[in-house]
């Protein structure tokens, strides 16, 4: 059996723990392929708790002793964050289409409520709130609200601030930059800002999908659920889409990424498109 130096390697079997304490208690899955990737990332992590070595950090995390604070920044760094403005654009034109002219004939004194419920760092949430600013154009106007979740702390303060590289909204059309997007003026280092208007419709809070309870309201009209449900097995992704379906209202719809399905579990949801659901009960 080779002899690991564990000040400078994440051993095997301190790796399987991690690895399994972060599946049960976050849901993400990293196979063994991944133990350089956390190697390496969790070097910052030892520096800044003064641990220096890789045993020591795990048995730190895994004894309590740590606290939350240090495991909420342990899972910032493992959590994959990949996200777009109008990823997956096909949810963005059924939105147009079907859900935005039906909620507008029916109830529109209402506030009609979304929430980005794995939301990274605010694309979704914003491109949502983009979406239901351009359909009120020359409407009359009603109140939205747009609540994103995430279980990544690091993620929710960019969410939050709102500032983007230039070049990631490229995709965003034209006009709606020019409506929705303030540039930066330092033109080294291009930047853009989502308007206050669209800011004020959108708050975000950390909410890990693996707890028993969501502490969020009830009655959504639409939840988008994208792109995170792939890292858990199907047992949890079912948990998962229940607990969301009792904040979604009868009738609301429920969207989730191009790689997810809900194929044989068990939840109050019945498939219009392939990635798309509406509450049935
Ligand atoms: C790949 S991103 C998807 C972002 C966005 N929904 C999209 O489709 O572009 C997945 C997000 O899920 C978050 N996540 C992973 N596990 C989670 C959990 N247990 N609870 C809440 N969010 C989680 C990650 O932090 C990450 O920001």
């Amino acid at each position: 059996m080779p002899i690991i130096d564990d000040k400078k390697e994440l051993s095997e079997l301190d790796f399987n723990k991690l690895s399994s304490f972060i599946y049960s208690n976050f849901g993400i899955k990293l196979p063994l392929a991944k133990k350089t990737m956390l190697q390496s990332r969790l070097l910052a992590r030892l520096k800044a708790n003064n641990i220096d070595s890789y045993k020591e950090y795990c048995n730190f995390v895994l004894s309590g002793k740590s606290g939350e604070s240090e495991i909420i920044n342990m899972i910032d760094l493992v959590s994959t964050n990949k996200t777009d403005f109008y990823r997956e654009p096909a949810h963005f034109d059924f939105m147009k289409q079907v859900i935005l002219p039906e909620y507008y004939q029916n109830n529109s004194e209402k506030q009609f409520k979304v929430w980005s419920s794995a939301s990274s760092s605010g694309e979704e949430a914003y491109t949502i709130a983009m979406v239901i600013s351009e359909f009120m154009e020359g409407k009359r106007k009603f109140d939205f609200s747009i609540l994103g979740t995430d279980i990544s702390t690091r993620i929710l303060e960019k969410a939050a601030t709102a500032i983007y590289p230039l070049e990631r909204v490229d995709v965003v059309p034209l006009a709606q930059k020019k409506k929705y997007l303030l540039k930066g003026k330092d033109e080294t280092n291009p930047l853009v800002r989502i308007i206050p208007d669209l800011r004020a419709k959108t708050r975000f809070k950390r909410l890990n999908l693996m707890d028993n309870n969501y502490d969020v309201p009830k009655e959504f009209d639409l939840i988008f659920c994208r792109n995170v449900l792939i890292y858990f097995d199907r047992e949890t992704q079912e948990k998962v889409i229940n607990k969301l379906c009792t904040h979604l209202k009868v009738g609301g719809y429920f969207f989730l990424g191009h790689s997810e399905s809900a194929n044989g579990l068990d939840v109050p949801l019945r498939q219009l498109k392939p990635t798309i659901f509406i509450k049935t009960h």
